[in-house]
């Protein structure tokens, strides 16, 4: 798969995105990453991304040209079917759904735009962008995490990233209905006075499957009731 972030904080993307699955992904082939910074499309002395707002207003936001030069560029360089995601706290909520889907067409060409400062200029989303997405309700200062967050949980979904192929089957969204996982333990049996409940150890699969599935309810009713259609709990 193929993926171009362009961000003007490269950094920010590349560092979580090198190491250990991702790190993996990348020198097996699977996942072939590039992140580029934004200014390398700007074509002014002081490399400027922002200007101020039309009909006034506090920040700046993020010039069309360098976007436009980056996405027809890249494009041109990819060969063959390409999306273009914005990552942004307007976007539609991004989810394990959106992340199989994006999974799911390893052969097309991803390239992910990250904005900062207020926003950015609309005729870039209107013109260039197929999918905008936000990571959650709440506001970073840049989507350079957040598009390292949504490239993690795509690529962790291809073919033969993980090592164990059931690991991305059984996890929490996963498990049937859409309830969170159950609790897991490893050795060992018995930690500082805390055992490991005893149906674990039984070796008894349907009586283990049974406890799983319960806690997966009491787990889900507990930190997320809005997946069982249940009203969320008052902060
Ligand atoms: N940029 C800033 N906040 C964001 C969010 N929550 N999701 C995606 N991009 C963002």
């Amino acid at each position: 798969m193929l993926i171009d972030i362009v961000t003007i904080f490269p950094e920010v993307a590349r560092a979580p995105l090198s190491e250990s699955i991702m790190g993996r992904a990348i020198d097996s082939g699977l996942l072939k990453l590039r992140v580029h910074d934004l200014r390398e499309w700007t074509t002014d002395r002081h490399r400027k991304v922002d200007d101020e707002p039309y009909g006034g207003g506090p920040g700046m936001v993020m010039k069309p040209e360098p976007f436009f030069r980056a996405v027809r560029e890249l494009r041109s360089g990819g060969g063959g079917a390409t999306k273009v995601v914005m990552m942004t706290p307007g976007g539609r909520r991004f989810e394990q759904a959106i992340a199989r889907s994006y999974a799911a067409a390893p052969g097309v060409h991803l390239i992910v735009l990250c904005g900062h400062y207020e926003g950015v200029d609309h005729r870039v989303t209107e013109a260039l962008v197929d999918d905008e997405l936000s990571i959650g309700d709440y506001v970073l200062t840049n989507g350079a995490l957040a598009a390292a967050v949504f490239v993690d949980a795509v690529v962790r979904l291809l073919p033969g990233a993980l090592g164990d192929e059931r690991s991305s089957e059984e996890e929490s969204f996963a498990v049937g209905e859409g309830l969170l996982e159950a609790p897991c333990y490893t050795r060992p049996a018995e930690f500082e006075g805390m055992p490991v409940p005893e149906v674990l150890l039984s070796g008894h699969h349907g009586k283990i499957a049974k406890w799983r599935a319960e806690q997966s309810r009491s787990r889900t009713q507990q930190n997320r009731p809005d997946l069982i259609g249940e009203p969320e709990s008052p902060h």
